[in-house]
């Protein structure tokens, strides 16, 4: 398999970039977010990135992450000290900005307590980065033990608080900036304008970077990579495929062809959906397998959840290599990779296929090379390229669905006769949650079809049917989710619905399981 090129992304042809350097921080993504929303493109680097590396970027300016570590302990992560001498104006936050001090020629104390949370800071000289702010108090985030004592060489300290006497530092003559407290987060008010003058101000960025460009230089990167050669794409009916499909039309047309494999196990008028947007409405070639019967077939009898994973993900690869190997000449495979899926490689450039993306998965013997139009931008942002290409709101907005799909929602055997049940009942509940207006809100919200019967009485007859359970979870990344604190009205108007349009339901249960101990689907 061959790896994307780096120079392939959502803005390859930026001009002005700023590299976060991650020192192991929680924030560094946040921080990326924060220079993105100053209108400057920002990514993400190793701190064992070496000096020619790093310079190899071209980076307008360069931020150094905070991170758990204390300068003092042997084997804390250090930066090249070549790239002091890049002439590229650094920012550092936190540990960041204790390396620097460190570094080049500062003190870093161990302090006899720290400071975590909300702390008052008095900006004695604004100078550059705290013009904004003023002089005089202003309430940041710090989270803290060590602190500098003693500023960098030919810096000016600029801020301090109760135990963070340098909170502030600038030597604009060196090049170098740094802060104690994290202006990333949304508890330092401060914080994003201060990131906005160090990126316009300090490193120069002219700030036109937004969506347009995005989809401008992607479409000029992706020209590049492809050339006159042919492209293919999964499409799984999630967002991320959908958008890296749709950019990818918009850069090579007609050389692409989209491969969408109906397993049957998707929510109600998905399968319609997709052919509709993107062969009616975008104009995109797309082969259409109808492979339900397939589908079905295979899972016949098997009821443990893995093996179920295993029957799907497999017919799911046999059936597009089968329609992959009919497009003569394919030789690129576009994949809706994010940026989160690239920074949790680890490597800050992955170029290896993960086993479970979009496409389910698809094996590492596949000759292709990759182009991952995505790969650079973060979920919000993929969503706003796509609604700019023109992609329905119902698909943009989408959220996350398992690859397996209804698969992992019917516990026991899958059928024609179960699969149709939960898609009424999932229906349901999608609409429900519209109507309230909370689909945004909510991480995901799906019904379950449990592989158990339950005594009723309907009208004046007794009933012996299945239960259907309500899944909706609240989350930030899927990790980790808590179950959503639905109105009573709203699942008393779901439960209602869903026994009486749906045959075969007489009972339905909300599951009240976080994340962990529970995962967020049933199997
Ligand atoms: P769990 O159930 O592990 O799910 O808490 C976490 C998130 O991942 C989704 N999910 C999958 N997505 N292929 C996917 O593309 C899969 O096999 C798969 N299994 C779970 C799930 O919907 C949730 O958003």
């Amino acid at each position: 398999m061959t790896g994307v090129s780096d120079s392939i992304g959502g803005a390859a042809a930026a001009t002005d970039r700023i590299l976060v350097v991650d020192f192991g921080a929680q924030y560094a993504q946040l921080i990326a977010r924060r220079v993105r929303e100053a209108n400057v493109f920002s990514e993400i680097v190793p701190h064992d990135i070496s000096a020619t590396d790093l310079a190899a970027h071209r980076p307008s300016g360069i931020i150094f992450s905070g991170g758990p570590a204390s300068v003092h302990v042997e084997g804390a992560p250090r930066i090249d000290p070549g790239v002091y001498d890049l002439g590229v104006p650094i920012l550092g936050i936190c540990y960041g900005a204790q390396l620097i001090a460190h570094q080049r020629g500062g003190t870093v104390g161990r302090n006899e307590r720290g400071e975590y949370g909300r702390t008052d800071m008095t900006v004695a000289e604004p100078a550059v980065l705290l013009a904004d702010a003023g002089a005089g108090v202003h309430g940041v985030w710090m989270s803290h033990f060590d602190a500098i004592t003693v500023a960098p060489d030919g810096a000016v300290v600029t801020a301090s608080s109760a135990d963070a006497p340098v909170a502030a530092f600038e030597a604009p003559g060196q090049g170098l900036y740094g802060v104690q407290f994290h202006p990333e987060v949304h508890h330092t008010p401060c914080g994003q304008d201060l990131l906005a003058r160090f990126v316009h101000e300090v490193c120069g960025c002219a700030g036109d970077w937004n969506m347009d460009s995005i989809i401008e230089s992607s479409v000029a990167a992706i020209r590049e990579q492809v050339g006159t050669g042919r492209a293919i794409c999964g499409l799984s009916g999630g967002v991320d495929s959908a958008v890296a499909a749709a950019l990818v039309h918009e850069a090579i047309g007609h050389q692409l062809t989209c491969v969408f494999v109906d397993t049957g196990l998707m929510r109600s008028g998905e399968g319609e959906q997709v052919v509709e947007t993107f062969q009616k409405t975008q104009g995109i070639e797309l082969i259409h397998i109808r492979a339900a019967d397939r589908f079905f077939a295979g899972l016949a009898g098997v009821t443990e959840p893995e093996a179920k994973r295993k029957v799907i993900g497999e017919l799911f690869i046999r059936i597009f290599e089968g329609a992959a190997g009919g497009i003569e000449d394919a030789r690129f495979l576009v994949q809706g990779t994010l940026y989160p899926d690239v920074i949790e490689s680890g490597t800050g450039h992955a170029a290896k296929i993960k086993s479970h993306h979009n496409v389910g998965g698809l094996p590492d013997d596949m000759d292709f090379e990759l182009v991952e139009p995505l790969r650079n931008l973060f979920k919000d942002e993929v969503r706003s390229v796509g609604s700019q290409l023109g992609l329905p709101e119902e698909i943009v907005m989408r959220q996350p669905f398992p690859g397996p799909g209804l698969g992992v929602r019917i516990i026991g055997e899958v059928t024609p006769e179960t699969v149709g049940v939960l898609q009424a009942a999932d229906l349901i509940v999608r609409e429900e949650l519209h109507s309230a207006g909370l689909e945004r809100e909510i991480w995901q919200a799906f019904a379950v079809l449990p592989d158990i019967r339950s005594v009723g009485v309907m009208g004046d007859e007794r009933t012996y049917a299945r239960p259907v359970i309500i899944r909706a979870v609240s989350s930030e990344d899927a990790m980790t989710a808590d179950w959503a604190r639905l109105p009573y009205d709203l699942l008393e108007t779901m439960s209602s619905r869903i026994i009486n349009e749906v045959d075969g339901v007489n009972r339905v249960a909300y599951d009240i399981t976080s994340k962990p101990p529970g995962t967020i689907e049933w199997e």
